[in-house]
């Protein structure tokens, strides 16, 4: 119960429910629909340009009176640092940040000393005793159930909670598979301080996915999801489906992750397998010309 209220204050929110930050997914609506819920929306900086992640913020900033934070996955930019300055100019309207994918431990100091609460995001104990002593006020450790990319140890939510709270003496947030007040029960039992909801939120009305996505997760069962980018060490959790099945066979040729990453970061629209097919006829009518 102290974590649970030491995560709603740092967070100034009414209920320990924190929306994932999501590429491509989480934008300014659906960060103040969260919050304007009372829980704790995020705006995601991967997938969108500097000046998008920019709008975004300030979409957020005018949709809720209610604290929001922002989503840094270090990895995810070639120069994190235009990320972190465009964090700095918002801090006024930003309550805190999280940080993935990547080494939070020089990024922890420069946002905490603009007075900004960090959240970092483990997969490991281990990792989660690390980002405390960098200075982290918020763990989110997240499970291999979570959508998107996962972390290589692959430990279960419910495996890993444990784990990490025993480790540290600040607030945990459980993060992968979490979808309804039973996941948020087992979690709080566990000691986590509250929950990090990602893949549920894709399909309320206000996520700006695709209305077929919606209904695909939606009619999802429990076994139709898998694990992409395997090929190039990666562990990344999507939805069954043709287009899918399409990057798995392109992975067994052995890419790089230069030539996979067009395809699963939504660059080229077609799949690889048609796309081999349309660089083939392109071929064949150079040849043709030729
Ligand atoms: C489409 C999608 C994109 C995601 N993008 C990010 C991201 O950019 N940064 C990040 O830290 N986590 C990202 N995540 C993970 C979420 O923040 C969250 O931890 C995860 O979705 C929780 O598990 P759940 O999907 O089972 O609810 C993403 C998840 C999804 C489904």
């Amino acid at each position: 119960m102290l974590m649970k209220q030491r995560l709603l204050e740092l967070l100034g929110i009414e209920y320990p429910i924190v929306e994932g930050g999501m590429a491509y997914i989480g934008d300014g609506n659906l960060a103040a629909a969260v919050s304007n819920a009372g829980a704790f929306g995020q705006v995601g900086s991967a997938g969108r340009t500097l000046s998008d992640f920019e709008q975004q913020i300030r979409l957020a900033s005018e949709r809720t009176a209610r604290p929001f934070g922002v989503n840094l996955p270090i990895g995810e930019h070639s120069d994190p640092r235009e990320r972190v300055e465009m964090i700095l100019k918002y801090k006024e309207h930003i309550r805190a940040v999280s940080i993935s994918a990547g080494n939070p431990k020089p990024y922890i100091p420069v946002f905490k000393e603009a007075g900004l609460p960090v959240m970092v995001v483990v997969s490991t104990a281990m990792h989660a005793a690390k980002a405390e002593q960098a200075g982290a006020d918020i763990l989110i450790a997240e499970g291999t159930e979570a959508g998107g990319h996962n972390g290589p140890a692959e430990l279960t939510t419910f495996a890993l909670i444990p784990q990490a709270v025993s480790a540290v003496s600040i607030p945990v947030v459980a993060a992968g598979g979490v979808a309804d007040g039973r996941g948020l029960a087992a979690a709080l039992a566990l000691g986590a301080a509250g929950v990090q909801i990602g893949t549920l939120l894709i399909a309320t009305v206000e996520s700006p996915a695709h209305d077929m996505y919606k209904q695909a997760l939606l009619t999802a069962r429990g076994e139709d999801t898998t694990m992409m980018e395997r090929s190039v060490g990666g562990v990344t959790r999507v939805l069954k489906g043709s287009y899918i099945d399409e990057v798995l066979a392109f992975e067994k040729t052995g890419p790089t992750r230069e030539t996979l990453y067009p395809y699963i970061k939504g660059r080229r629209t077609v799949s690889p397998c048609s796309k081999v097919n349309w660089i083939r006829a392109m071929l064949t009518v150079d040849r043709v010309l030729g």
